[in-house]
């Protein structure tokens, strides 16, 4: 089936995993404080795509504002799930291990140059759109199920 479940409840706080789902990357972020609070600092003005559509994020139910706080899988933010794939050409970004992770503290696709924040969100290069984020459900448990 489509579905894939992952038990997080041994991610550290600050550690990156990655999940196969439908043949692509899905990046899991367990995010520190600070990484949080870069997120949640950034206005939209500052954004290259200010909108994010049920059909980029199926767990809304329309457009909402790409704010920080409606692309978390939890109330507290600190768990971001991003499908892995750049939104330019298909490239798998670069950051999952920790470095190379862009001037914006997210994810870098060396294929082109495009820089993703601490949200999945394009902030400079190529790249038309956020992160896209897959449907999924995460329980008070950290019980992820992805699809
Ligand atoms: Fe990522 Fe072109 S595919 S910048």
């Amino acid at each position: 089936s489509g579905t894939v479940r992952v038990d997080l409840s041994g991610v550290e706080p600050g550690q990156r995993i990655t999940v196969k789902w439908r043949g692509r990357p899905v990046f899991v972020w367990r995010r520190s404080v600070a990484a949080i609070e870069a997120a949640s600092a950034v206005e939209l003005d500052d954004l290259v795509d200010t909108v994010d559509s049920a059909r980029e994020n199926p767990n809304l139910s329309g457009d909402v504002p790409a704010r920080d706080e409606n692309r978390t899988a939890d109330e507290a933010g600190e768990w971001l799930i991003v499908i892995g794939v750049c939104t330019h050409l298909g490239c798998i970004p670069l950051g999952q291990d920790g470095s190379a992770v862009g001037e914006f503290g997210g994810w870098f696709c060396p294929c082109h140059g495009s820089h993703y924040d601490t949200s999945g969100r394009i902030r400079k290069g190529p790249a038309p759109r956020n992160l896209d984020i897959p449907p999924y459900d995460l329980g008070d448990d950290l019980q992820l199920v992805i699809g």
